[in-house]
Parts: structure tokens; sequence; C-alpha cells
């Protein structure tokens, strides 16, 4: 399949990437700084200069047309202040959205956060950082499109484990970018996970036991 990713250059998105590649998929890592084109180009990807907090959506659905797929893997960093969680988690992923519509792109996934199915009040930066996944996630699932929410815990560079817990909610805890990569892979060829908001941290069961557990438990969002 033909996935476009924004954040192409982000932690998770260059593990999904050579995981993609590795299968045969055609992977174009949507970036905002040049430099990072060779190590996106390694990866296997076709780099595509894309800044979301500062395109038009005309030139994002340029960037993604013809894609079987877009996934939300970018984010304003944990260094980042409050206004940037509105511009680039929020508005980065709707604007992506838009674009995803425009373009006629059928799928979207999001690679969300843990704590946006109930986001805090509070003007922290966290508070604010949850409210704007949560109202992005919102957005997407109010879509017609084929739309996959996936709320990691807290990330680790520890090598994946293979081995998570997922449902709808789950308690926090860890979970590796190694094992979300996994699933975003799943996530991305398997179509009966679409329409469903799967919670992730690291667990006991085997990744394809957990999701095909999971997708007989939880019931799909109907379009
Ligand atoms: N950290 C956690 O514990 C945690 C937990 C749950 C979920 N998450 C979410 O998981 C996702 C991926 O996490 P990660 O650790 O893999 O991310 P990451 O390594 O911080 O990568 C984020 C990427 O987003 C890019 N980006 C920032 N602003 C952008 C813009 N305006 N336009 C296009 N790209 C932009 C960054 O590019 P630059 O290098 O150019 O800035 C970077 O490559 C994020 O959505 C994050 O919010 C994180």
């Amino acid at each position: 399949m033909d996935v476009a990713i924004a954040g192409a250059h982000g932690r998770i998105a260059r593990r999904l990437t050579r995981r993609l590649v590795a299968r045969g998929d055609t992977v174009r890592g949507l970036i905002r700084d040049p430099a990072h084109a060779d190590d996106v180009r390694a990866d296997g990807a076709d780099p595509v200069l894309c800044d979301l907090e500062r395109s038009l959506v005309t030139d994002v659905a340029l960037a993604v047309e013809g894609a079987d797929a877009v996934l939300f893997a970018a984010g304003a960093g944990p260094g980042s202040g409050a206004s940037r969680k509105g511009t680039m988690d929020r508005d980065g992923a709707l604007l992506l959205l838009e674009a995803a519509r425009s373009a006629r792109v059928p799928e979207y996934v999001m690679v969300s956060a843990m704590g946006a199915e109930d986001p805090p009040d509070g003007d922290d930066v966290f508070s604010v950082y949850l409210r704007a996944k949560a109202d992005a996630d919102r957005e997407l699932m109010a879509s017609e499109l084929a739309w996959t929410v996936v709320r990691p815990g807290r990330l680790t560079d520890d090598p994946g484990a293979g081995r998570v817990r997922i449902a709808r909610r789950v308690p926090r805890g860890d979970v590796t970018r190694d094992d979300v990569a996994a699933l975003l892979d799943a996530v991305l060829h398997d179509h009966r996970i679409a329409r469903r908001v799967l919670a992730v941290t690291g667990g006991d069961e085997p990744l394809a036991e957990a999701i095909d557990r999971f997708v007989s438990a939880d019931p799909r969002d109907e379009a």
C-alpha cells in the first residue's frame, strides 16, 4: 500500500517506515526540515516537504494525493509550549484530515495519546496537550473516513517486547516505540480494526493475539 506519514522524521514514524518498506509498501515521509530528507530516504521513504503549521490545505492535499492512507505521527514535542499544542497537535492533525478528505484518501490513522479519552481541565502544558489530542481525535472520529485512533501510554526507546495490552481504555503504563510501530503497521494492513480506538501499553499478550481479542470484543463505531 501507499502510506503518507506526517512527522516522518519522528521516532515512531522512522520505525514504522522501515517496517512498511520491508514488507513492500510505498511510504511518503512528510517532513518540515529539509535537513531530515536524507534520513527519511535512508529509511526507504520518499521525503516530501510539508510543514503542517505553515502549509495550505491544497499543498498538503497534493502531498497525500493518491495515497491509500495517511498516518499522523507528528507532534510539537515535550519542549514546546501550550500554543504549539494548538497549532501542531490539534490543528496540524486536522489540516491533515482536511487534506485527506480533499484528496480522497480513504484512511487516516492517528497517533493520539493515553489520557485524551478524558482530558483534564487546567492550563498546564500537559493538560492543554491532552485536550488538543482529544479535539483532533473527536473530529477524526466524526468523519466518514476509515479512521483508527491509537492511544499509546508513555513512550520509551527500549527494544520492543512484542507483548502489549490493548483495549479501548487501559491502565496507565509505558510502551516502546517499537511496539507502537508494530501496532500501527498492523492497523494499516488489517481492515477489521478500522473505526476503533485502541489504547496500548506494554503487557503480556503477543501483539497479534491482543489485536484478535480486541477486534472480537470491541464493537466498531458505525459510520
Ligand atoms: N512522548 C510520549 O510519551 C507520547 C505518549 C503518547 C503519544 N505521543 C504522541 O506520539 C506521537 C509520536 O511520538 P514520537 O516520540 O515518535 O514523536 P517525535 O520523535 O517527537 O517526532 C515528532 C515529529 O513531528 C515533527 N513535527 C513537529 N512539528 C511539525 C510540523 N509543523 N509539521 C510537520 N512535522 C512536524 C517533528 O519534526 P521536527 O524534528 O522538524 O520538529 C518530528 O519529526 C506524537 O503525536 C506524540 O504526541 C507521545
